[in-house]
């Protein structure tokens, strides 16, 4: 671990995303020693709070959202690492002031973490006087402390704007300066994706195109938009899941193996993965909307905005050739649920003459993202006492009784503690993200395009519009869910 100080500035450190997720996490990597020792955590808002009125919100911010590892003694010692500093993202003047209470409070050379944790239009005004006052220079010639920002998502709103920003952010940082965030590289199910592939030795010889039928990524969310129409009503389910969620979980599960787990080795093959992806054909794509999602507080009363989508993606190059991906996400579904499915293909030939009471199935690899954290191998077993009947099985793997002990971390502790160290795998690179517009706004733009386009109505509480299975059953297949405690299909059965 570097044990260089640590100064880590949190811009908009009075919203919710301080208290719910950046706070609990810092807390947890100081319980566990991950902290340098000197760490001192500022946070700056406009709001006109002291040091101890943002502890005190922060303490229950700690004691509500982490509660399972709170411990009054342990926020005691951490507490004092934090303080704050009122300013304004849009004065130059307070980031001047910033730069004289950081020098201020930093008793020897520190590294700093610059956490924008702001809404999207204040991120350029942030890096613009970061850049301005000198706060982002780091001395090439001498082994100085690093300069790191991180940016929350969503980073642009179109590809235009994504690569108008990186183009921005590059006159202040440097690319490896920067870290830009989506919480699901944080999540270790998705992170093991590529242990599972590239640490065993008997699955990746069958992943590609010769064994595997079809794959699927579901990303299902049980709550609705909430209170975030503000931002939903403008964003919709491609914005705000497939374009960077959705997209990153595709390149981990088709990538090519990297030569080494370098952040740029890693990131290289995601973006060439992203770069391979066919344009999206309309007709493969399914929009939708709950019933009841424009009498939602702040829902544009004939908003078209989809809270879920259905694509079916094609991956031209030379492992995935014809093998169709369908990815699908949603609010207001039956329950939450982010796994991915390979289907592997059918035996070349059935010998077993199946009656009735067989129950087959192709073989079928789940990976359980969340909430069960795990993976499930479905396979053929003979029914006992039959002749030739048999039935699917489940062999599984759950992280929570194979790893007893700790709870699985936080995706921010796991961000933040990686932004410390400086390794950049889990965060987005600039191609990366412009790759995964350049997928995604073709289809937004299409789907505007269309004035008559097809926005179907599912209900809230079910697996999404029937038009997704339909879309499914045209290439003779069926949408899966395979783990949790029920291991069963939805939409059309086979
Ligand atoms: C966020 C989206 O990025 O991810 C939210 O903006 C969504 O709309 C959330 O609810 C889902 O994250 P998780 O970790 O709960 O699956």
């Amino acid at each position: 671990m570097d044990t260089t100080p640590t100064t880590i500035v949190i811009f908009g450190a009075s919203g919710d995303l301080t208290s719910r997720k950046l706070i609990p996490a810092l807390y947890n990597l100081y319980r566990k020693g991950r902290l340098p020792k000197q760490t001192q955590i500022i946070g700056f808002a406009r709001r006109a709070y002291d040091d101890q009125i943002f502890r005190d919100q922060l303490h229950k911010g700690i004691q509500s959202f982490s509660e399972n590892t709170y411990e009054p003694a342990l926020w005691e010692e951490f507490a004092p690492k934090i303080t704050y500093f009122q300013g304004n993202l849009t004065d130059s003047e307070d980031f001047v002031e910033l730069g004289k209470y950081i020098e201020e409070i930093e008793l020897s050379p520190a590294n700093r973490l610059y956490y924008l944790a702001t809404s999207p239009e204040f991120f350029e005004p942030a890096i613009e006087y970061l850049g301005a006052v000198g706060l982002a220079h780091e001395d090439k010639l001498k082994a100085s402390p690093w300069r790191h920002v991180v940016i929350e998502k969503p980073f642009g709103h179109d590809l235009a704007s994504a690569q108008k920003l990186n183009q921005f952010v590059h006159t202040i940082f440097e690319e490896q300066q920067i870290y830009r965030i989506d919480h699901y590289l944080g999540k270790e199910t998705a992170q093991n994706i590529l242990f599972f592939r590239f640490a065993n030795t008997i699955f990746e010889p069958v992943w590609n195109r010769r064994y595997v039928d079809n794959v699927q990524i579901t990303v299902a969310e049980s709550v609705d938009v909430g209170h975030r129409a503000g931002y939903y009503d403008g964003a919709g389910v491609l914005r705000d899941m497939f374009q960077n969620h959705l997209m990153q979980l595709l390149a981990l599960v088709a990538m090519e193996p990297p030569a080494s787990f370098e952040a740029d080795a890693v990131r290289n093959e995601k973006a060439k993965l992203l770069s391979a992806v066919r344009p999206v054909r309309l007709s493969d794509t399914v929009a939708a909307q709950y019933d009841g999602y424009c009498q939602a507080e702040g829902v544009a009363p004939n908003s078209r905005t989809p809270t879920y989508s259905a694509l079916k993606l094609n991956i031209d190059n030379w492992r995935w050739k014809r093998v169709p991906f369908y990815l699908r996400s949603g609010k207001a579904m039956t329950r939450k649920t982010t796994e991915i499915i390979i289907e592997f293909q059918k035996p070349p030939h059935l010998m077993f003459g199946l009656s009735d009471a067989s129950d087959f199935s192709p073989n079928i690899l789940s990976l359980c993202i969340q909430p069960d954290e795990g993976i499930h191998l479905k396979f053929q077993a003979k029914t006992p006492g039959s002749d030739q009947d048999m039935r699917s099985v489940d062999m599984e793997f759950h992280y929570q009784s194979a790893f007893e002990g700790e709870p699985l971390p936080d995706a921010y502790e796991r961000l933040l503690q990686e932004a410390i160290e400086a390794d950049a795998s889990l965060f987005t690179r600039s191609d990366g993200i412009e790759a995964a517009w350049r997928l995604i706004d073709p289809i937004i733009q299409g789907w505007n395009d269309e004035k008559s386009g097809e926005l179907a109505i599912y209900k809230p509480g079910s697996w999404g519009p029937s038009e997704a299975d339909e879309r499914l059953a045209r290439d003779g297949r069926v949408w899966r869910v395979g783990c949790g405690c029920h291991d069963h299909e939805v939409g059309l059965q086979v």
